[in-house]
């Protein structure tokens, strides 16, 4: 496995690896990226990795300096998983003295994180477009974890017609339903039992609309009130909306994209469902 810390060595590598796919990473690695690595490798003839904590995209009270870090305990697992080049640059390396360039996708960005994070998806639409350009990868894997930013991400390669597959994959939990997460090493083990109430609201609205409902706001305020039943939860939001322009839905029709985002303590918790099925 080659270990590069600049654009010229990654260039460079890139030139030999044929059909490439690569896993972007903030570091600090768990099961959930390890599938996706798993999953590229399926479906590419070599394997990329970034481990970068990308500065951009935290806001000025986030927990940039206290994001978990481990580069020797995440290079191990890459390698044992048969990665083939990690990419692991310095701050100045991706964003040199006068760097000045951002890029803003509009509308979708508007709204859930975006709404509490402001600047957070410029941060990463930027550092993402960096990391294309740079790897040249044939295939990006994203959690679906994270459904705004693949939304986001997808929108981008379209956008500025990008030559690069985004695949998002399941989301990976533990068996309490928590979804794996660098940030869950934050919680103290009494936030740590609490934690999976927000996954089993937005199951409990998963098994609603299963059951029938269509009413959206029925399934906000059914989620919303079992997550107010766990004192040490707070609430950023819960929304039922269209998987693809995010905009909250009065009824689900077909399908939608149900997340929360909560807060336990300093420790900010997200995670998703869809419901139905795709259009045909
Ligand atoms: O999902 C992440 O870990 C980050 O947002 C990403 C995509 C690596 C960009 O920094």
């Amino acid at each position: 496995m080659q270990v590069l810390t600049t654009v010229a060595a990654v260039r460079a590598a890139r030139a030999g690896l044929g059909d490439l796919g690569l896993v972007p990473t903030m570091g600090y690695l768990h099961d959930g990226h390890l599938s996706l690595v798993a999953q590229a490798k399926g479906e590419c003839s070599a394997v990329a990795a970034s481990i970068f904590v990308n500065p951009t995209q935290f806001g000025p009270n986030e927990d940039l300096s206290r994001y978990p870090r481990d580069v020797p305990r995440d290079l191990a697992l890459l390698e044992a998983a048969g990665v083939d080049l990690v990419f692991t640059p310095e701050p100045a390396q991706m964003y040199p003295a006068g760097f000045d360039a951002s890029i803003v996708v509009g509308g979708v960005t508007g709204r859930l994180e975006g709404a509490v994070r402001p600047g957070h998806f410029a941060g990463v639409a930027t550092v993402v477009a960096k990391l294309f350009n740079i790897v040249q990868p044939t295939r990006a894997y994203f959690g679906q974890k994270d459904a705004q930013q693949s939304v986001v991400i997808r929108k981008l390669v379209r956008d500025l017609d990008i030559p690069v597959e985004i695949v998002v994959a399941p989301t990976v939990r533990e068996a309490d339903g928590l979804a794996l997460s660098s940030r869950n090493s934050y919680l103290t083990p009494a936030q740590r039992v609490a934690a999976p109430r927000l996954f089993q609201a937005l199951s409990a609205g998963q098994r609603l609309f299963d059951g029938g409902e269509r009413n959206a706001d029925i399934l906000r305020n059914t989620m919303r009130a079992m997550i107010e039943g766990e004192p040490a939860m707070q609430i950023d939001y819960i929304s039922v909306a269209d998987p693809l322009t995010l905009q909250e839905l009065s009824t689900v029709e077909q399908q939608a994209l149900v997340s929360g985002a909560v807060r336990l303590g300093a420790t900010r918790l997200i995670d998703n469902v869809i419901l139905g099925e795709p259009p045909a």
